[in-house]
């Protein structure tokens, strides 16, 4: 393992210079277990550990009471939510860190059970395919959504300026518009999901216009150097697709260049992941990385190794790691001194308490108590 790994040199990213090229990839952990959906001090103490990465992105938090989908995810639409995320981002400030908020809408992956018993909202009336929602009562059926108004459609747009507001009164240092996933952004990008009429559908222009306004939405609160935008242009999470992928997002990608953007965040897992794309899907990637003119983080698969390699061809200037992070919060001490890594929990990936949450020993805790780690695995 080499410590003179580009991995670990730094690199600058909208208004920050960052450390080192790993970012925590955003997951959602389903611990805001209260009635607010509020970030806990075990929030806190999940987020502090880990800021030794470059770039910490939080888990998806909803920015209205209408994008929500899944049961425990944090918001950011309510006092309490910017109260709770505040403890947060001055305990990783303290911690020598930097901290982007991701914003989310499920859009149509909801159920009514989220929504006082109405449908789920999406760009059109499309039913998502091979996904259940998680509600109290366990694992439902997703229903066929409800198409937005034009007139609703710029109202969500607000709610996202909104977020970004109370991002930015919660001290984030930016945020990260998930644009991926086949959540609502992504089902206004592509065509399987939006067959709208009016100006947010048809052609491409169209079907991008609703990403690029709420990307000026947060652009306009925060500047455009504490702006991401995530895209996973070859996914296919609730059966979304495109007739033209890379068409599509080489036009987003070149409507996104006119900003400035910190940083454009591309899901394209390496083969053999869960999330990699389909036999005979091309890859978009590349071709994204060579059309955006800011920073490039690739994400899906990645190890040290990979990493490395990716960096080194220049095919992204930041890795994020998602379930790597889970279980070694200090992945960045790891990978720079070699060290065997802790095995992640699948069980308690999203939701329960602390225990797969907070309590993956660190390597420094590790030498000390070695017992520790034979223990989380064990339980
Ligand atoms: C438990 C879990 C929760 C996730 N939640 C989110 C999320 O809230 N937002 C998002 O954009 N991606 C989410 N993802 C996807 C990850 O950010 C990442 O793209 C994926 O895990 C692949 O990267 P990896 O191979 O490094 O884990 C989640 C993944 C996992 C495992």
């Amino acid at each position: 393992m080499s410590q003179n790994s580009v991995l670990f040199t730094p690199f600058k990213v909208g208004a920050f210079t960052l450390p080192n090229r790993l970012v925590l990839a955003p997951m959602t952990r389903s611990r805001a277990q209260n009635p607010g959906n509020v970030p806990t001090d075990s929030t806190v103490k999940y987020y502090v550990q880990r800021a030794s990465a470059g770039l910490l992105i939080t888990e998806g938090s909803q920015i209205s009471p209408q994008g929500v989908g899944y049961i425990y995810t944090p918001g950011i639409h309510t006092e309490d939510q910017v109260a709770g995320w505040k403890k947060v981002t001055d305990a990783v400030h303290a911690a020598g860190g930097r901290i982007f908020i991701q914003l989310w809408h499920v859009g149509a992956i909801s159920h009514p059970f989220f929504q006082n018993g109405e449908l789920p909202v999406a760009p059109s009336a499309v039913q998502p395919k091979d996904v259940k929602a998680f509600t109290a009562n366990g694992m439902e059926e997703i229903p066929t959504p409800r198409a937005l108004t034009t007139e609703e459609v710029k109202a969500t747009v607000e709610d996202f300026r909104q977020a970004a507001k109370n991002a930015k009164e919660a001290g984030f240092d930016g945020v990260e518009i998930h644009g991926a996933n086949g959540y609502l952004v992504d089902q206004f990008i592509q065509d399987s999901t939006n067959q709208r009429t009016d100006e947010y559908g048809g052609s491409v222009e169209n079907r991008a216009r609703f990403a690029l306004e709420v990307v000026q939405a947060a652009v306009d609160v925060l500047g455009a150097d504490r702006v991401g935008i995530r895209l996973a242009p070859t996914g296919n999470m609730g059966g979304i697709h495109d007739s033209d992928r890379l068409g599509t997002f080489s036009y987003l990608t070149e409507q996104l260049n006119k900003f400035g953007l910190a940083y454009l965040h591309v899901i394209e897992a390496l083969p053999g992941h869960p999330m990699a794309a389909k036999a005979g899907q091309q890859p978009v990637g590349p071709a994204l990385r060579k059309i955006f003119k800011g920073p490039f983080i690739l994400n899906g698969g990645y190890t040290q190794e990979t990493a490395e390699h990716a960096l080194d061809n220049n095919e992204a200037d930041l890795i994020a790691f998602g379930v790597p992070y889970i279980a070694n919060p200090d992945l960045v001490e790891r990978y720079q001194q070699g060290a065997a890594l802790n095995t992640p929990d699948q069980a308690t990936f999203y939701g329960g308490d602390d225990h797969g949450y907070i309590d993956y020993p660190s390597l420094q805790e590790q030498t000390a108590e070695p017992e520790l780690k034979q223990d989380i695995i064990q339980k």
